[in-house]
């Protein structure tokens, strides 16, 4: 299987791998979900090394690597209590890590560092998040709750607004849709922060029409699915690129949204989603994504085992 055992770039998926994924998060789901227990992990140890802050995607790989029968260790200030405090590179601790545990979760404030780090490790390392680059794990979920919703990918027209220059998110899912026969990509940035140029690339030489635009209201009609970012505040030196005109979804977006659309966020949100879109039942951050998450990470750490065993 490829794309495993790290899990460092969405480019490095297949379809082949994704459509798997999938199949085994429909095996866990109907299985009873949250309430998925097995014992594919035990005696297996899990590090989640999470050198920025996380909700979602910390939790959500603890409670799938819990379900799943491994022993779970997660520090809640490791740039202070780590040797990294005393200098040490980040590759020197996760090398000693792969030591101790079978399996590191990483996320950091610096892009590509991830893949530096897997050389270090003789263990699987899963990227949670590399700085302003990628978030792979965090496309397949999204990619996983577009499947649910629409029944498919395929043919979809998908609508990507916010930071789309620091939204790590957002590199990811277009990596991933670039496997999908996508009916067109529309990109509706934050006026100061566009997408990489490198990033629409690859979706477009993978075949997918692209546009951006600066009118969110005239090109959501047309949308299947709305992916909405915030602003990545914590990446900007200027302040003042993160004050406002920022696309925002609220009832006038949302009047104009197909009634069969979802919109998702990767969350946490800013003022990006007014209250009114947080309550559209085609809203699924709160609902869907966040189950969603939990499940399609339990699938990928099976098979992630499967493989390493
Ligand atoms: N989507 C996401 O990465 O959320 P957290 O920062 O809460 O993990």
């Amino acid at each position: 299987m490829d794309a495993l055992p790290h899990i460092l770039t969405a480019q490095a998926f297949s379809k082949e791998f994704l459509e798997s994924v999938f199949a085994r998060t429909d095996e866990m789901v109907a299985r009873g979900g949250k309430h998925y227990r097995s014992d594919a992990l035990c005696g297996k140890k899990v590090f989640l090394l999470f050198l920025e802050p996380s909700t979602r995607t910390r939790e959500s790989f603890a409670a799938a690597a819990l379900a799943l029968g491994a022993s779970v260790r997660s520090l809640d200030n490791p740039k202070e209590t780590m040797s990294l405090k005393k200098g040490e590179t980040l590759s020197e601790t996760v090398y000693t890590l792969s030591r101790y545990y079978d399996a590191i979760v990483l996320r950091q404030s610096e892009a590509y560092v991830a893949r530096e780090a897997a050389l270090a490790s003789s263990v699987p390392v899963i990227n949670a998040g590399d700085g302003p680059n990628e978030h792979p794990t965090q496309a397949i979920l999204d990619l996983y709750t577009v499947r649910e919703w629409h029944k498919k990918i395929d043919g979809l027209t998908v609508l990507i607004a916010g930071d789309l220059m620091y939204g790590r998110t957002v590199h990811s899912l277009v990596y991933a849709l670039s496997l999908y026969k996508i009916k067109k990509l529309i990109f509706v940035p934050h006026p100061l922060l566009p997408l990489p140029r490198q990033v629409q690339k690859y979706a477009e030489l993978h075949g997918i029409p692209c546009e951006e635009t600066d009118c969110f209201w005239r090109a959501v009609p047309e949308a299947d699915v709305i992916y909405q970012t915030r602003v990545q505040k914590e990446r900007l030196k200027d302040e003042a690129v993160a004050a406002d005109s920022a696309p925002k979804i609220d009832e006038h977006i949302l009047a104009v949204t197909k009634k069969d659309a979802c919109i998702l966020h990767p969350l946490p949100h800013g003022g990006e989603l007014a209250r009114t879109a947080l309550e559209d039942p085609r809203t699924l951050c709160f609902s869907a994504q966040e189950d969603n998450g939990l499940f399609t990470r339990m699938a990928l750490l099976e098979m992630i085992f499967e493989q390493t065993n």
